[in-house]
């Protein structure tokens, strides 16, 4: 069962980005899968990581968009994404080092900082990069 359903909602208008956030949904919802079906160690490692190696390829995207456009909230967005990525890393070790279990409230944390991510923060700059990049290609 799939955690997180892609709905228009999420879009952010700009068709890349949203495709790298589907990619994101997908990497939630198989480690989801995985747990739900008890999958190995291995596969839930291998699968933690391919997330956490995409966030890292799709955050320093939009901030390199942020910077070639010179996106006002760039330093606070940076700094989300940072913060971001530290909390899903310290969970990562915690579980690799066998101090925390991979359970439906990881999950549901995974899922809450996507969705409240890509809803909260990522659609503020949909009007101004839009924008920006049409005029970039007017
Ligand atoms: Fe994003
Ligand atoms: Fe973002």
């Amino acid at each position: 069962m799939a955690l997180l359903n892609w709905s228009s909602e999420f879009s952010v208008g700009i068709e890349i980005i949203d495709k790298q956030h589907m990619i994101l949904v997908r990497a939630i919802n198989l480690l989801a899968m995985a747990v739900e079906r008890n999958g190995s160690q291995e596969l839930m490692s291998e699968i933690f990581h391919t997330l956490v190696d995409y966030t890292n390829t799709h955050f320093a995207y939009e901030e390199e968009l942020f910077d070639y456009y010179g996106y006002p909230q760039t330093d606070k967005h940076k700094q989300e994404h940072k913060a971001l990525l530290e909390k899903v890393l310290a969970f990562k070790r915690q579980w690799e080092s066998g101090q925390a279990d991979l359970g439906p409230e990881v999950l549901k944390f995974l899922v809450d900082w996507l969705r409240h991510h890509i809803l909260g923060s990522d659609k503020k700059y949909t009007g101004f990069l839009v924008e920006a990049m049409q005029q970039a290609h007017a």
